[in-house]
C-alpha cells in the first residue's frame, strides 16, 4: 500500500499564521504539524509516500521533509494548483500509485490512536474513520443504522442529525482513481471525497470505522490550540 499526505491549500482561515508558510507546516507542541498525519503512515509501515502541496509552499516542504530517507521513507511531491478539493488528490497521484491501494491523510489531521491495526488489515474496497464531534456541520457526515452500518455520508449538511464526522483518513483500493475521475465540482468548486465515499458505499463496499481516542482537523484557531495540548500530552509533558 502506498501513501498520500494532502496538503494544498492557502490556510486563508489561519491569516496571518499562514501568510509565510502552510498552515500544515505550522508548529504544534514540538513538531510540524504535518509530522502526525507523516507518522500515522509511518507507523502503519507506509513507506512510499506522495506528499501532495500547494505551488508557492512546495520549497518549504522540500526543505523539511526532503526525501525522505531519514524517515525511512521514500517521498515524492506533486504539486496540487488550486484547492480544488480531496478527491482530486487521487489523480494527481495516478502514476505515483501505479495500480496500488492507497492510505490518504490530511496534512493537518492528528490523531491520538494508533491506527496501524485498522490501515494494515484493510483487503478491498474503501475504509473511512468517523469521530463523534459536538460541531459535525464543519465535516462530512455519516449515518448509522441499529446494527451500526453506515447508511449515508453528506458533506457539511446544515444542521445534521447525526454527531459522527468524517475524519481525515481513507483507505481505498485502487479504483479509487476511476471514481475520482467521475467526481464532478460541487458548488464551492471542489472534487469531494464525499463523493468518492458515496460511490463505495452504493457498492456496499465502505467499512466506516469509529475513532476512539481525540481526533483533531487543525484548520481553526481553537483546533489549533486544542491540537497543541493533544501534542504536548502525548509527548508526556503537563503543559498547564
Ligand atoms: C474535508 C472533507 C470532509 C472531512 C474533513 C476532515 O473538509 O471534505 O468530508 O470531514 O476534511 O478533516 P475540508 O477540510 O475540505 O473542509
Amino acid at each position: 500500500m502506498k501513501g498520500i499526505i494532502l496538503s494544498g491549500g492557502a490556510g486563508s482561515r489561519l491569516s496571518p499564521l499562514t501568510k509565510v508558510t502552510s498552515k500544515q507546516l505550522l508548529p504544534i507542541y514540538n513538531k510540524p504539524m504535518i509530522f502526525y498525519p507523516l507518522e500515522t503512515l509511518l507507523k502503519a509501515g507506509i513507506k512510499e509516500i506522495l506528499v501532495i502541496v500547494a505551488p508557492d509552499r512546495a520549497g518549504d516542504y522540500l526543505r523539511l521533509l526532503g526525501s525522505g530517507r531519514e524517515f525511512g521513507a521514500k517521498f515524492t511531491y506533486e504539486i496540487q494548483d488550486k484547492p480544488e478539493g480531496l478527491a482530486q488528490a487521487f489523480i494527481i497521484g495516478e502514476d505515483f500509485l501505479d495500480h496500488e491501494d492507497v492510505a490518504m491523510i490530511l496534512g493537518d489531521n492528528i490523531f491520538e490512536d494508533d491506527l496501524s491495526q485498522e490501515i494494515q488489515s484493510f483487503k478491498s474496497g474503501g475504509k473511512v474513520f468517523a469521530k463523534e464531534v459536538p460541531d459535525p456541520e464543519r465535516f462530512g457526515v455519516v449515518w448509522f443504522d441499529h446494527e451500526g452500518k453506515a447508511t449515508r455520508i453528506e458533506e457539511k449538511p446544515k444542521q445534521p442529525d447525526s454527531n459522527y464526522a468524517v475524519t481525515g483518513l481513507y483507505v481505498y483500493d485502487n479504483r479509487v482513481v476511476d471514481i475520482a475521475k467521475h467526481v464532478k465540482p460541487s458548488a464551492r468548486g471542489e472534487l469531494e471525497i464525499t463523493e468518492v465515499h458515496n460511490a463505495y458505499l452504493k457498492l456496499g463496499e465502505l467499512d466506516v470505522e469509529t475513532v476512539k481516542g481525540e481526533w483533531i482537523d487543525a484548520g481553526t484557531f481553537s483546533s489549533l490550540y486544542r491540537a497543541y495540548k493533544l501534542a504536548a500530552r502525548l509527548a508526556g509533558e503537563n503543559d498547564d
